[in-house]
């Protein structure tokens, strides 16, 4: 599946990765260092926050209470924030378009 992602910098690059694992893994594997994930994807830290395009109309999972809650932490949420470790791939996604958002 391919992903688009922007980077800090308004940089956008797509990557094609295998539909396995989550979209945290995904992008901090395909060297964005942008995106620190400091706790390894046990929904703890809030350094995997992306925005989802809102023009990218794809299935995403619902949100826990967790993430919602560790996302009302940042002062850069947005209405289509998430925590990108998450998310776990599917070929559903395929196209997603997201940028990471800034660190608090
Ligand atoms: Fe820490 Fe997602 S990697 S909350």
């Amino acid at each position: 599946i391919t992903l688009h992602i922007e980077d800090l910098k308004g940089e956008t690059r797509a990557i094609t990765v295998s539909p396995e694992g989550s979209l945290m893994e995904a992008i901090r594997d395909n060297g964005f260092e942008d995106l620190l994930a400091a706790c390894g994807g046990c929904c703890s830290c809030a350094t995997c926050h992306v925005v989802i395009d809102p023009a990218s109309v794809l299935p995403l999972p619902a949100m826990a209470a967790d993430e919602d809650s560790l996302l009302d932490g940042s002062d850069h949420r947005q209405e289509s924030s998430r925590l990108s470790c998450q998310i776990p791939l599917s070929s559903e996604l395929d196209g997603l378009k997201l940028r990471i958002a800034e660190a608090d």
